[in-house]
C-alpha cells in the first residue's frame, strides 16, 4: 500500500475563500439521498489570491454543478477521489451543487448513515466531505440552513441545527426548513430524521429567556432519559455559575442512536449521543454509568461555549476543545459527585493509560506536529493530559484570574477559530505571569519523570527535597527541555500535618513547588520530626514521581492524609511494592504484612471515611500500570501475582469484609452519593470473598443477583460470580438468568457480553470467538465490538496476554475485517498491540507478528498509521 500523505501544522495557510452563508437541500429517499448545496462564496483577504477554488469531497456522486446562474462544463472544473476544483472563479460568487450519497450503504459511520430505522450524522472531524463538495476545515466558518424533504408519513422526526423555520407538506412531501444563526464550522452540522420519541422540559436561564430541552429517543426508551434530562439542566445552571456561561439558542436537542464510532457528539444544538451515553434507569443501568452519563451530558452541553462559539482553527488544536472541555467536566463532576473519587479516577486513567501512550509509538504532544488521519488523534494525550494542562493553568492562576481569563478567552474569541496559544495568552494577559516555558507542555510529547530524594538533618529542624526532572525520549523527538512542573506538596508527621516553612516565610500546611529546572533543592525549616513527604498532591501534574517510601512513611499517609487522592496513592504505592516483590520472586513478608494491616485498619474505620474513597483504596493497582513499571513485563507473572495476592487479601480479611458487606447493607439503598459510595464498597468487599472456595460466601453473591432491585448490585454479583473461579455452576446458570432477563435491553446484553470476555481465566478467547456468533451480536456495531473484542483486548491482561500468542491473531484477524467496514473502530481496537514494547521478548515478538500479519491487507488511512508506527 502507497503511504497516505501527512498533514503537518507548519503547512497551515488559511482558506483561500471564506463560506458566508451555506444552504442544504437533503431529499431523503429510500436507498440513496440528494444533497444540494448553495454555497456563498467569498475571497479570503487573508489567503494568497489562488484563481481555483478547490473543496473536499470523499464517496460523492456529483449530479450538476453551477457558479450563480451557469452550469459549469467538464472543462471548467476536475474532480479527484478527494476533491473539487473549480477553475478561476470569480471573487464572490454562489456555487450550486448537487449529489448523491447511499447512506444505507455506509458502515463507516461517518459521514450520513443510518442507524436502525433512522437517518444521522457524524461529521466531525472530517464526516461532512461525505455529504457534499465544501471546505471541510474547522476555520471556514458559515451560517447554516437545512432543509430535508422526506414523502409525508415516513419519517415523524426531522431536526438540524438551530431553530425551525417551518414544517410543511407539499405535493405528498414534508418539508422541514432549520435555520442556525451562528456562523460554525461543516463538523459541527448535524441532520436527524427517524420516527422517535422525545422528552420535553424547560430552562430559565440566568438572564431569563426560556429554553427548549428535548431528548428524543425510540419510544421504548423513553423511560430512561429522566436522568439525563435532569442532568443537562444541572449542567446548564453550573455552566452559568462556575463560568458565566448561558446557553445560546431557543431550543436544546439531544437524540440517542445506536449506533456511533464515540460516545457523543457536540453539534450546535443537537447533540447526539450514542444510547449508552444518555439512557439510564436503575433497575438497568449501573451506578458507574449514571455517572458516565452525568458526565458525557455536561461534557457536549460545555462544548457549546468551549468548541462552539470559540472553535479550532485546525485539528491541531483539537486539545484546545476537547482538553478544556474534559477539565470542565471532570471539575462539574468533582462538584456532583465525590471530589476525591472523580481526581483518583482521573488520575488512574492518565497513569495506566497516557503515560502508556507517552511511552509508545503513537506519543506525540497535546499539540501534535502532524498526522496521517486525524481521527487517530482523539487520544487521552490530547483528551486527559490536555485536561491536565489547563488544570495547571487554573492551578497557577488560581480561581479570580482563572475565571478572568476565561471571560476574556470567550469574548475575545467569539465567533472565532483559534489556537491552543490564543487561550495560553489570556491566561499570561491577566495574570501577568510569564508562561513562556510552560507553553511547552502542548508541544513537548513525553511523561515528565520526577527522582526525588530527601534529607532530614535533625539538628538544624531542615528537611530537604531534591528533584530532577527529565523527560525520556519520543518517536521524533529525542531533545526534551526542562518542564514547568506545579508540584503541590505536603510534610506528614506522627500526628498529622506539619507546618511548612520555606526561607523563613509560613506556607500554612501545603504549598505548591513551582519545579522549573533540571534539578532543585527545596529545604523547609522548622521541622521538628522526620516527616513522611506527601508529594504531587491532588495530582497536581501528569509526571511520573520515583521517590523510595519508607513502610512507616506510607502507612503514616494511608491514615492521615488528608488528601483522598494521595491516601489512594500511598495505598497503591504499597500494593506496588508487594506485588512487584512478588513478581521479582522477593521476600515479601514484612510488606504483606504491613498492606493487610493497613487494610484491616482502614476497614475498621469505614464509619468514619468516604466509602467511595475506602472502595477505591481497596483495588489493586491495575495490570497495564504495573506493566508500565517494567522494561520487559512478563504479563504472565504479573496476572498471576495480582490474582495471589487477590487471594490472600481475601484470606486475611475475610471477617472485615464480610463485616463491612453486612452492616451496609441498609445505606446502600437508593440513588443518592452516600448509597453509592456505599453500594461501591460493599460490592467491592464481596469481589474479593468470591475470590475464596466458600459455599457461604457463593449463597451471599447468589442471593444478591436474585433480590437485587438495582443494576449496580445485579451486575456486581453476577460479575463477581464469574470471574470467581469457583464457582462456574453457578455463574452459568446466573448468566442464563441474566441474559433471559434482559435479553430486550441491548445495552444491558452489551454489558452481559462484556462479563464473560474479560473472565480472568479458563479458554475465554473460544468463549470470545463463540459470542462472535451469538445472535445478540452485530458485528457492524461498535457498542458490540467494545463489549467483546475491546473488551477482552483491554480489560483481560491475564487471557489476551496468553502465551500462545492465539489472542494476538486473533485479534489482528477481526480488525482486518472491521477494519473494511469501519476504519475509525478498526483503527482503535489495535491500540493494545501497540504496547509490543512494553513485554517480554516471547510476548513482544508474538504481538508485533500479530502486527505485521495486518500488512498484507488493503488497510484504510487510520489503519495504516497506527500499523506502520507501531512497527517503525
Ligand atoms: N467531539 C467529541 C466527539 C467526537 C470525537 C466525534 C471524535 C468525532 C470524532 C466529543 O465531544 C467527545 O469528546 N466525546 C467523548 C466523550 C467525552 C465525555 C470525553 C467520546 O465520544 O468519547
Ligand atoms: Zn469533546
Amino acid at each position: 500500500m502507497s503511504s497516505p500523505t501527512v498533514t503537518y501544522l507548519a503547512d497551515y495557510r488559511a482558506p483561500e475563500f471564506l463560506i458566508e452563508k451555506t444552504h442544504l437541500t437533503f431529499e431523503l429517499h429510500e436507498g440513496y439521498t440528494d444533497v444540494s448545496s448553495q454555497l456563498t462564496l467569498v475571497r479570503n483577504p487573508q489567503g494568497t489570491q489562488a484563481a481555483h477554488l478547490v473543496l473536499h469531497g470523499e464517496q460523492l456522486e456529483l449530479l450538476a454543478l453551477a457558479i450563480d446562474e451557469r452550469t459549469l462544463n467538464a472543462e471548467d472544473y476536475q474532480t479527484t477521489p478527494l476533491n473539487l476544483t473549480v477553475y478561476n472563479v470569480p471573487e464572490r460568487f454562489v456555487l450550486h451543487c448537487k449529489t448523491r450519497i447511499y447512506p444505507e450503504k455506509n458502515t463507516a459511520l461517518e459521514g450520513l448513515y443510518r442507524s436502525g430505522g433512522m437517518y444521522c450524522t457524524q461529521c466531525e472531524a472530517e464526516g461532512f466531505r461525505k455529504i457534499t463538495y465544501y471546505l471541510d476545515r474547522p476555520d471556514v466558518m458559515s451560517e447554516f440552513e437545512t432543509v430535508i424533504i422526506a414523502q409525508a408519513g415516513t419519517f415523524s422526526t426531522m431536526l438540524s441545527n438551530g431553530n425551525c423555520v417551518s414544517d410543511t407538506v407539499r405535493d405528498g412531501n414534508r418539508i422541514v426548513h432549520w435555520h442556525d444563526p451562528f456562523k460554525k464550522p461543516s463538523y459541527l452540522f448535524a441532520l436527524v430524521a427517524g420516527n422517535l420519541a422525545c422528552l420535553e422540559d424547560h430552562f430559565t436561564t440566568q438572564s431569563g429567556r426560556q429554553v427548549l430541552l428535548q431528548i428524543y429517543t425510540e419510544a421504548k426508551d423513553q423511560d430512561k432519559c429522566h436522568f439525563a434530562m435532569q442532568s443537562l439542566k444541572k449542567a446548564m445552571r453550573w455552566d452559568e455559575q462556575t463560568y458565566g456561561r448561558e446557553y445560546d439558542l431557543d431550543r436544546f436537542m439531544i437524540v440517542a442512536v445506536d449506533d456511533f464510532n464515540m460516545g457523543a457528539m457536540e453539534n450546535k444544538g443537537l447533540n447526539i449521543f450514542n444510547t449508552a451515553c444518555v439512557l439510564a434507569h436503575p433497575a438497568s443501568t449501573t451506578d458507574a454509568a449514571f455517572q458516565r452519563v452525568e458526565g458525557v451530558i455536561a461534557h457536549e452541553y460545555f462544548h457549546n461555549w468551549s468548541g462552539n462559539r470559540v472553535t479550532c482553527r485546525d485539528w491541531f488544536q483539537l486539545s484546545l476543545k476537547e482538553g478544556l472541555t474534559v477539565y470542565r467536566d471532570s471539575e462539574f463532576s468533582a462538584d456532583m459527585n465525590s471530589r476525591a473519587v472523580k481526581r483518583i479516577e482521573d488520575a488512574n486513567l492518565i497513569r495506566s493509560v497516557q503515560f502508556v501512550e507517552d511511552a509508545g509509538p503513537m506519543a506525540h504532544p497535546v499539540r501534535p506536529d502532524s498526522y496521517m488521519e486525524i481521527s487517530n488523534f482523539y487520544t487521552v494525550t490530547i483528551y486527559e493530559k490536555g485536561a491536565e494542562v489547563v488544570r495547571m493553568l487554573a492551578n497557577i492562576l488560581g480561581p479570580e484570574q482563572y475565571r478572568r481569563a476565561t471571560d476574556l478567552y470567550f469574548s475575545r474569541f467569539d465567533g472565532q477559530a483559534v489556537t491552543c496559544d490564543d487561550f495560553v495568552q489570556c491566561m499570561e494577559e491577566v495574570s501577568g505571569k510569564d508562561l513562556q516555558q510552560f507553553r511547552l507542555w502542548y508541544s513537548q510529547a513525553g511523561t515528565p519523570h520526577l527522582q526525588i530524594s530527601d534529607s532530614f538533618d535533625a539538628d538544624r529542624q531542615q528537611y530537604s527535597l531534591t528533584i530532577r526532572q527529565h523527560t525520556p525520549a519520543t518517536p521524533g523527538q529525542t531533545e526534551k527541555k526542562a518542564l514547568h512542573i506545579p508540584f503541590k506538596t505536603a510534610l506528614y508527621g506522627d500526628k498529622g500535618a506539619l507546618p511548612l516553612t520555606i526561607n523563613g516565610q509560613n506556607k500554612g500546611t501545603e504549598t505548591t513547588l513551582d519545579i522549573c529546572q533540571d534539578q532543585q533543592t527545596i529545604v523547609f525549616e522548622q521541622v521538628t520530626e522526620a516527616p513522611a513527604p506527601s508529594l504531587l498532591r491532588s495530582f497536581s501534574a501528569p509526571v511520573k514521581i520515583f521517590y523510595d517510601y519508607q513502610l512507616p512513611q506510607l502507612q503514616r499517609l494511608i491514615l492521615l492524609d488528608s488528601d483522598g487522592f494521595c491516601r489512594w496513592d500511598a495505598m497503591q504505592s504499597l500494593m506496588r511494592i508487594v506485588l512487584c516483590n512478588a513478581i521479582d520472586g522477593k521476600d515479601n513478608h514484612t510488606e504483606q504484612t504491613v498492606l493487610i494491616e493497613a487494610i484491616r485498619q482502614l476497614l475498621a474505620s469505614h464509619s468514619t471515611m468516604d466509602a467511595a474513597l475506602l472502595a477505591s483504596m481497596l483495588s489493586l493497582p491495575n495490570e497495564q500500570y504495573l506493566a508500565s513499571l517494567y522494561a520487559k513485563a512478563d504479563p504472565v507473572a504479573i496476572s498471576q501475582a495480582r490474582t495471589q495476592l487477590q487471594n490472600q487479601l481475601a484470606a486475611e480479611l475475610q471477617t472485615e469484609l464480610l463485616h463491612c458487606y453486612q452492616i451496609l447493607q441498609d445505606q446502600a439503598q437508593g440513588l443518592s452519593a452516600p448509597a453509592m459510595a456505599a453500594r461501591s464498597l460493599r460490592n467491592a468487599a464481596l469481589a474479593y470473598l468470591l475470590q475464596l472456595d466458600n459455599a457461604h460466601y457463593r449463597s451471599l453473591a447468589q442471593q444478591q443477583f436474585a433480590q437485587a432491585d438495582n443494576m449496580t448490585n445485579q451486575f456486581s454479583a453476577l460479575r463477581a460470580l464469574v470471574h470467581a473461579e469457583h464457582a462456574h455452576a453457578i455463574a452459568q446458570e446466573a448468566l442464563q438468568a441474566f441474559y433471559q432477563q434482559w435479553q430486550h435491553e441491548t445495552l444491558v446484553v452489551n454489558m452481559w457480553f462484556q462479563v464473560q470476555a474479560t473472565r480472568p481465566w479458563g479458554n475465554v478467547l473460544q468463549e470470545v470467538q463463540n459470542l462472535l456468533h451469538h445472535k445478540a451480536f452485530d458485528a457492524r456495531n461498535p457498542n458490540k465490538l467494545r463489549a467483546v473484542i475491546a473488551a477482552f483486548a483491554n480489560q483481560n491482561f491475564a487471557r489476551f496476554h496468553d502465551k500462545s500468542g492465539k489472542a494476538y491473531q486473533f485479534l489482528a484477524e477481526q480488525i482486518a475485517d472491521i477494519d473494511q467496514r469501519n476504519p475509525q473502530i478498526a483503527s482503535r481496537l489495535l491500540t493494545p498491540l501497540t504496547h509490543w514494547h512494553q513485554f517480554t521478548d516471547t510476548h513482544a515478538t508474538l504481538m508485533r507478528t500479530a502486527l505485521e500479519s495486518l500488512t498484507q491487507h488493503e488497510l484504510s488511512k487510520d489503519m495504516y498509521e497506527v500499523v506502520s508506527k507501531s512497527l517503525s
